[in-house]
């Protein structure tokens, strides 16, 4: 019998979680005005807002939380990160800074540009992240949308479904003159379709018509260790390689990539941003001075710079890989036989409940995969996030609410945080919602919201 996968790691430190009653979880959730972002991080059970900083570190990590080097220029630190992603990743330069999105706004304001000098411009990628749309639309210029549209179907099996479509991206290539498009961006793995890889095939094919119309390309490269390891398991020719060989092969075909190192560098906080052309790294370090700090520290302490050159070498090995991806699929496969409808197939980082599907009688205009969320903390005091309407926002320009293709509940499992009893929780959590889900016909209506990026905020009270 082939032996099934266990993590390659046993528990040294453990941090007590308090389960709440009903009680106190009806209680808590109406005075946070319905907003999951509102709960004190006491009161939820099992959290699952976001993968992002959330996760667990290494013994071998802490160790390099006392050997960090805090001198503000040219840290021994520094130098670890340096190696760690040169050997990794494969770019002689690099600028840390203090998280992903700080990442994006030093590089965009070298190459967008800054104030409104994006007018005009695009950005085409795969369903760009929030933070990336942010910055690339402050700089108003616009981000357009080019993955496949087999990303919109939760039920379609595809196995590459954070791909490019060819056709998509060569259309806006002709359409725009080079001066009007920047870079592109393909983000890996891709968050906003459901944690979806991107393929080595077309990975490669997005460069050489990025190349052929002479577009820079940088990689999105929060998860780009799920990433590879989605092209070792599914992809023709690579369940050979190692998770290394695969990673050196994908960022060979980038001309720089933006990190938000809480995800697969699995540490609390950082960033970094690495090139291979030394021109746009100098433009980039004034700006990096300027918003982060300076060019070998850019917001990051030295024990975080030293625990992330850890992080990314043992984010990049098969077996924690294995267990990691694993454990995200147990949890898909648990609720899928509830006959719960999840994106398929599943993603690296998270399951995406569709919320539509399990509560069709809740009215678009009524929040249905907030109003999930919800359901969930008061059935089990798990937390999840909405990806949804509130996400969406309104129009900017016509204040109108954006009703997006999909509904969806995030549940992002941070990494090396929970075991499957958690899981099986869970799945029990949102399976007993399921059998209620009949009664529930009602959502949320909006008391409060912020004039942009309200669902951090928002405030909601029951529909009536
Ligand atoms: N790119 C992707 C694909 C992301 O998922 C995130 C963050 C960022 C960039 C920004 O990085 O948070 O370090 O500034 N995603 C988190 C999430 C917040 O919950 O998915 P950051």
């Amino acid at each position: 019998m082939d032996l099934p996968w266990a993590e390659p790691y046993r528990i040294k430190t453990i941090e007590p979680i308090y389960r709440p009653s009903r009680v106190e979880r009806e209680a808590w959730i109406k005075a946070a005005q319905y907003n999951l972002f509102n709960l004190r991080s006491e009161q939820v059970y099992i959290d699952l807002l976001t993968d992002s900083g959330t996760g667990a570190m290494s013994s071998a990590q802490w160790s390099e939380i006392m050997l960090g080097d805090e001198s503000y220029a040219g840290a021994s630190s520094y130098y670890k990160l340096k190696d760690a992603i040169e050997r990794i990743l494969g770019f002689p330069f690099f600028l840390p800074t203090h998280q992903g999105r700080a990442a994006e706004n030093v590089l965009f304001s070298a190459m967008i540009g800054v104030g409104d000098a994006g007018q005009g411009k695009v950005v085409p990628g795969n369903s760009h992240f929030d933070t990336t749309k942010g910055h690339i639309e402050f700089r108003h210029a616009k981000a357009i949308d080019c993955t496949i549209d087999e990303a919109f179907d939760t039920e379609l099996d595809h196995p590459f479904k954070g791909n490019i479509d060819l056709a998509k991206l060569e259309a806006v290539y002709k359409k725009y003159p080079r001066q009007a498009i920047p870079l592109c961006v393909l983000t890996i793995t891709c968050n906003s379709s459901g944690g979806q890889p991107v393929s080595m095939a077309n990975i490669k094919a997005v460069a050489a018509l990025s190349r052929q119309y002479h577009i820079p390309l940088f990689f999105d490269s929060a998860r780009f260790a799920e990433n590879a390891y989605f092209i070792k398991t599914r992809e023709t020719g690579y369940s050979d390689k190692t998770i290394k060989q695969i990673v050196r092969e994908m960022f060979s075909y980038a001309d720089g990539v933006t990190m938000s190192s809480k995800k697969d560098g699995i540490v609390n906080i950082g960033g970094f941003i690495a090139f291979r052309d030394q021109e746009l790294f100098r433009q980039c370090c004034t700006f990096n001075i300027m918003f982060e700090g300076f060019i070998t520290y850019g917001g990051m302490a030295g024990r975080d710079m030293g625990a992330l050159s850890v992080g990314l070498d043992e984010a990049t090995e098969f077996d924690y890989l294995e267990a990691r991806v694993g454990q995200v699929a147990y949890l898909g496969r648990k609720l899928t036989d509830s006959g719960i409808v999840v994106q398929r197939p599943y993603g690296g980082h998270a399951i995406f409940v569709d919320a539509r599907k399990f509560l069709p009688q809740v009215p678009k205009e009524q929040f249905i995969a907030q109003t999930l969320g919800i359901e969930l903390y008061r059935e089990g005091g798990v937390r999840g996030v909405e990806i949804g309407t509130l996400l969406a926002d309104r129009d900017p320009e016509t204040h109108q609410e954006r009703y997006p293709a999909l509904e969806l509940l995030r549940l992002a499992i941070p990494r090396r945080t929970y075991t499957n009893s958690h899981m099986d929780y869970i799945a029990a959590a949102l399976a007993n919602v399921k059998e209620r889900a009949g009664g529930i016909r009602k959502g949320f209506v909006i008391k409060w919201e912020a004039p942009i990026m309200r669902h951090f905020t928002v405030e909601l009270s029951p529909a009536p």
